[in-house]
């Protein structure tokens, strides 16, 4: 594994969660394609303590969940994948790279869980990913860049085992979705699976009408009702079919580019697949980072 941690724990450990950070860090170094040997320090501890280095370092006087200090400076343009000469530069006397410190709550962890009724153990690994990814050159400023470190986190929680929902359970809830398909005129069947940020997955099919127009692909259906329940951040797409590979069409492309705009989509059929990233699917898309909401915003 070329990523290690030095966890300092200011609080009582929580018991296995150290063995899946250091995954999860093995997992974020060879996401983001580093070969050299890589750490950074973990120090978990309180709401008061993170307050304290937040005002201190950052001044600004409150509790967060997580923050983190690059010992690598950080470029605008490119990520520490990029710019592994610098990294090499970077060396210590063990020959490993010092990628900088990182401060939880374990509080703060502790109420996410809650919140997103997952495990503390899921959310001390999304908040390390997450830490992680700025050490190596990450932001989530404008919304492009948010997409791309949450894509980013996504990828590296799911090779780490982190996720609630694997690749292949996501594909397995499309095809049941496909079960209920409606398409007396296509008889083609497509069922969709979308997983949302907080880890819930809404599925939808393919909904057809005797006017075709009316037709509904499964991807907007299952959007749709996400949308609609309220979730507004999505990581993962799975599509399934039957005999031919369901790359959505212009339209959900478009759709999905509103709320995901780096989803990850995998489509299925029989028993193959294939994925790709949405900006891989849509180049050049437009959506509400090429301005829309701020030109409202004016009138
Ligand atoms: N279809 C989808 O559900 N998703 C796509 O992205 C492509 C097409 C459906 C619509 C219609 O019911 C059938 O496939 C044939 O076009």
């Amino acid at each position: 594994m070329s990523a290690y941690l030095e966890m300092e724990w200011a609080v009582s450990p929580v018991d296995g969660a150290e063995a899946l950070l250091l995954k999860t860090a093995g997992a974020c170094a060879a996401a983001e394609g580093i070969t050299l040997p890589v750490y950074a320090h973990v120090k978990i501890t309180d709401d008061g303590e993170i307050q304290a280095v937040n005002r201190e370092y950052r001044n600004i006087d409150r509790a967060t969940d997580v923050l983190s200090f690059p010992a690598v400076p950080c470029r605008p343009d490119k990520t520490l994948g990029q710019r592994q000469k610098r990294l090499l530069q970077e060396r210590d006397e063990t020959g490993r790279c010092f990628l900088g410190d990182i401060v939880i709550s374990l509080p703060r962890a502790q109420d996410q869980a809650r919140e997103y009724g997952h495990s503390l153990e899921r959310e001390l690994a999304y908040l390390t990913a997450h830490a992680l990814f700025h050490l190596m050159g990450y932001d989530h400023i404008e919304p492009q860049d948010k997409g791309r470190m949450r894509a980013m986190e996504e990828k590296a929680l799911g090779q780490a085992g982190v996720n609630r929902v694997t690749d292949e359970e996501l594909i397995a809830l499309a095809k049941e979705a496909m079960e209920f398909s409606y398409s007396p005129y296509s008889h083609y069947r497509v069922g969709a699976a979308l997983l949302s940020r907080d880890g819930r997955v809404f599925k939808g099919c393919n909904i057809e009408n005797a006017s075709y127009g009316v037709t509904n692909c499964a991807e907007r259906t299952a959007l749709f009702k996400a949308v609609s329940e309220g979730a507004r951040e999505f990581v993962c797409i799975a599509i399934a079919a039957e005999k031919s590979a369901p790359w959505p069409c212009g339209v959900c492309r478009q759709a999905l580019n509103e709320f995901a705009p780096d989803i990850r989509v995998i489509v299925a059929w029989g028993d193959q697949r294939a994925e790709a990233t949405l900006p891989e699917l849509l180049p050049h898309g437009f959506g509400p980072a090429s301005g829309m909401l701020d030109i409202l915003g004016k009138e």
